[in-house]
């Protein structure tokens, strides 16, 4: 008896000391969206409020997203006399609380946009020396969700470069705790680069540091680019669990802004189906969903895309595990991702630029006996498959993604 009272006594302050559990703000991969990929830093109140309606006119929110964030833009670069970030007036005349209470009176959650140094990408004012007034500021707005964001640090671009290690993670794990000491919960997003592009080296501390890692550079509305960010985050699969997510960056199914692409990359942006598989592949990755496109003007298409429940629930899985790439041949690749119940997901993902018939082995997923087999984005069932299951043609940039339930009868 006095053992179990003990137990219970442990159990009970080792959660207050750990405080909020980061379980408990993403257990699964946040979604939402983000105001970046198709305005830039041209934002504004209106701009932000009427993506919160669409949000809800569009059913976005009835599939689950929830977050609304504003990406860099909306600060100046001051401060004011008591030392608190200003907004820019001439964007959010109202403040950001006025824009926060506005998303939470649509059932929505808010989110905001920082850096560690002394500027933002953008130039806009950082965080560094301000930290802690920063989260309180955050935390009274009512922001359940803060993007913070690798930049002139501590006031330069050339020295963010050179920053070591471990003050660059310092700088990460500050606001980390200055957000837990608000005492709301707010999800942490972190672009920290602080190891320089060796994500192994990162994760581990990472994970205890923040809710998201960005596992790349930015991504783009480009077939290739986006490839590259799901490279990036491919191998990284082991650290995904509930309250922690490799974040590839936001998604760019039908952003049609013509937002500045970089020198080096090829402007030809993502078709429908490349949109499919970019979507896709995210929910295999159990990665966050955060909408980079206008939904107010959002095509059915799209909306159909980003609202497909099917892709949706695989990305939510309870399980909380990332699907991981387990063959890789002339562009052909298979990929598994465990989820409750003992089901699979299964992408037959073909970047080549020829079709393909493409096969999966149950041997290479570890498994035995007799699946049900559908076919997601067909909503329609293959049949029930026993060894193996083939899909007779993977069209060029297509990614089939199965659905595998064990089938348990006797008599099969
Ligand atoms: C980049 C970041 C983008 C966006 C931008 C804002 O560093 O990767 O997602 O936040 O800064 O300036």
């Amino acid at each position: 008896m006095f053992k179990s009272i003990l137990l219970v006594a442990s159990i009970f302050l080792v959660h207050s000391l750990r405080g909020e559990e980061p379980e408990e703000i993403a257990k699964t991969p946040p979604m939402g969206w983000n105001s970046w990929n198709c305005f830039r830093a041209g934002i504004n109140e209106e701009k932000i409020k009427s993506m919160a309606d669409a949000m809800v006119s569009s059913g976005m929110k009835e599939a689950g997203y929830r977050y609304i964030v504003i990406d860099d833009g909306w600060a100046t670069k001051q401060r004011d006399s008591a030392g608190h970030v200003i907004a820019d007036a001439a964007k959010f005349p109202h403040g950001i609380k006025a824009v926060a209470d506005y998303v939470h009176s649509k059932g929505l959650k808010f989110g905001i946009y920082s850096s560690p140094g002394c500027y933002t990408c953008q130039k806009l004012m950082g965080s560094i020396g301000h930290e802690q007034l920063d989260a309180d500021d955050y935390a009274t707005w009512g922001v359940d969700y803060l993007k913070y964001d690798w930049c002139n640090y501590p006031s330069m671009e050339q020295e963010a470069l050179k920053t070591p290690i471990p003050e660059c993670r310092a700088a990460f794990e500050l606001m980390g705790i200055c957000l837990k000491k608000t005492g709301r919960p707010i999800l942490y997003s972190v672009n920290d680069e602080c190891d320089k592009g060796t994500n192994d080296g990162a994760l581990p501390w990472v994970k205890s540091v923040a809710n998201l890692h960005r596992t790349g550079d930015d991504i783009k509305n480009n077939w290739n680019r986006m490839l590259y960010c799901l490279d990036q985050t491919a191998e990284l699969w082991e650290y995904a669990e509930p309250g922690y997510w490799n974040d590839p960056d936001m998604l760019e199914v039908g952003n049609e802004s013509r937002e500045s692409l970089w020198s080096n990359i090829s402007p030809v942006t993502m078709n429908l189906l490349e949109y499919k598989s970019h979507f896709a592949m995210w929910c295999m990755v159990s990665a966050p969903l955060i909408a980079g496109n206008d939904l107010r003007s959002m095509r059915p298409e799209i909306r159909e895309i980003l609202t497909n429940r099917a892709m949706i629930a695989i990305d939510q899985d309870p399980l909380g595990k990332q699907g991981r790439r387990i063959r890789q041949k002339d562009g052909r690749e298979v990929w598994v991702k465990e989820l409750a119940g003992g089901r699979m997901a299964v992408a037959l993902f073909n970047r080549s630029g020829t079709p393909a018939s493409m096969t999966v082995r149950w041997e290479e997923l570890g498994i035995s006996g007799h699946r049900t087999v559908m076919d997601l984005w067909k909503n329609s069932k293959l049949g029930i498959r026993k060894g193996s299951v083939t899909v007779e043609r993977v069209g060029s940039h297509e990614a089939k993604i199965l659905l595998l339930v064990p089938y348990l009868s006797s008599t099969k």
